[in-house]
């Protein structure tokens, strides 16, 4: 169950701006649901919860299954929406030291070549007893033409042909169903295919192979990820309250003058997840000279960076902190020191999800005393789930409040103005 907490936003807004922001979002919430909207042409991540494939989740499971069982390594190539959801939750639920299954390694989201000359090394290195690895990889690209991945994959795919003579079943690619050059290497070399929905757009396709496949090659059950978005969808349906307050109160924000908002959380393993709502927000609000600044930061580390700048900096910052309510490890402070040396016999026996949380309550408390607005998005449980539902939350939320700003959330035509630049630089036709 996702619940938002605006307590300490309420007191930056009057009654009056609250409630006239609200009667925007429940418009806005009823353009999504009955594709009135802008961009209408791109609500399938809503078809495909209403009516779940499960064929296909069998099928990604499957397949995943027997990569686990064969590979050392798993290589995602792709950027943006191509790979992001992927990231966050992998990087939520895998253990942070011990990879859980082949080691998943992501590739084409930007163009270093020191990067990809050092991957290349790395497979090429025999492991410790002296074998070569094994290496698949997924690449992922709804239009099949964006060069940071097209690079990535040309580099390593030859590497692969050269490497393996069975290569062409190492490789497969997620892709739209027709057009785009990926498509015709897929024709060519004959790879395994996956079909990105043409009604999703990339920041929205977590839920579609783009995403499942490479978490569930990570051994993350993709059912119970999937119908934590289906219980999220279904629930939202009927009670909105959460999605609208939450809308109306960075709407409202927004209007009186906030710039940024810092999207943070006391919990680590979310810094992924985050850096996927970053995406999914910024590239679907900041269009004709509109959007809040989706910023990233992870506490308590970055209280002790950018942290001085969000309590005493120029005062147009709010915050959303994603809060897990339950603690998801046992971990305590240490007792028994009875020099006490290190003062931390006050702390001893207490679990460190305790101390996490009280900094984070002294920290709503001093952001909001310091004129930074704070809204609490909390979940039960870190777990998949969970991170199912809050997938959804996210995803509705985007659309509902972009809405709100009467721009269209599906698209991204200000991506095209580097890509022109860097094309006429490069000599392209
Ligand atoms: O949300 C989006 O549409 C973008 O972030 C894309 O996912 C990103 O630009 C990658 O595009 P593609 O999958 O076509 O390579």
């Amino acid at each position: 169950m996702i619940t938002i907490d605006r307590k300490s936003a309420s007191g930056f807004l009057t009654d009056d701006e609250f409630s006239e922001a609200l009667n925007k979002a429940e418009d806005a919430f009823e353009q999504v649901v009955k594709g009135t909207g802008k961009g209408n042409e791109w609500l399938g991540w809503r078809r495909i919860l209403a009516s779940p494939n499960d064929a296909e989740l069998d099928e990604i499971g499957n397949y995943a299954a027997r990569i686990r069982s064969e590979a050392d390594i798993f290589i995602v190539c792709g950027i943006g929406g191509s790979y992001t959801g992927a990231m966050a939750i992998i990087k939520a639920l895998n253990p942070v030291f011990k990879p859980n299954g082949p080691e998943i390694i992501y590739a084409g989201h930007h163009m270093s070549g020191k990067y990809l000359q050092e991957l290349i090394d790395y497979l090429n290195e025999p492991k410790a007893d002296g074998t070569q690895k094994s290496v698949y990889l997924n690449v992922i690209s709804k239009s099949g033409t964006t060069l940071e991945t097209a690079l990535a994959f040309r580099t390593l795919r030859n590497w692969m042909h050269r490497f393996y003579d069975d290569a062409k079943l190492r490789i497969s690619a997620t892709t739209g169903q027709q057009g785009g050059v990926l498509n015709k290497i897929i024709d060519a070399e004959g790879y395994k295919k996956y079909v990105i929905p043409d009604d999703v757009g990339g920041r929205f396709s977590v839920l579609t192979p783009v995403g499942l496949l490479p978490i569930a090659v990570a051994g993350i059950d993709i059912q119970t990820l999937f119908y934590g978005a289906v219980a999220e969808f279904n629930r939202s349906e009927k009670e909105r309250d959460d999605i609208l307050k939450y809308a109306a109160t960075r709407y409202a924000l927004l209007e009186k003058g906030f710039a940024v908002d810092v999207i943070g959380s006391f919990e680590p393993e979310l810094l992924g997840f985050i850096a996927w709502i970053q995406q999914l927000i910024g590239e679907s609000e900041g269009k004709e000279g509109k959007g809040l600044y989706p910023a990233m930061a992870g506490y308590s580390t970055d209280l002790h960076s950018v942290g001085q700048l969000i309590q005493e900096g120029q005062r147009n910052v709010i915050e959303t902190l994603i809060v897990v309510e339950e603690p998801f490890s046992d971990a305590m402070v240490a007792g028994g020191d009875k020099s006490d040396t290190d003062q931390l016999n006050y702390l001893a026996g207490k679990l460190f999800h305790e101390i996490n949380r009280s900094a984070l309550n002294g920290t709503v408390e001093a952001h909001t005393d310091g004129g930074v607005p704070v809204i609490k998005i909390n979940i039960q449980k870190l777990n998949t789930q969970q991170l199912g539902r809050l997938i959804y939350f996210f995803e509705m939320f985007t659309a509902v409040y972009v809405y709100i700003l009467g721009v269209n959330p599906f698209n991204q035509p200000g991506v095209e103005d580097y890509k022109k630049a860097m094309y006429r630089l490069l000599g392209k036709n």
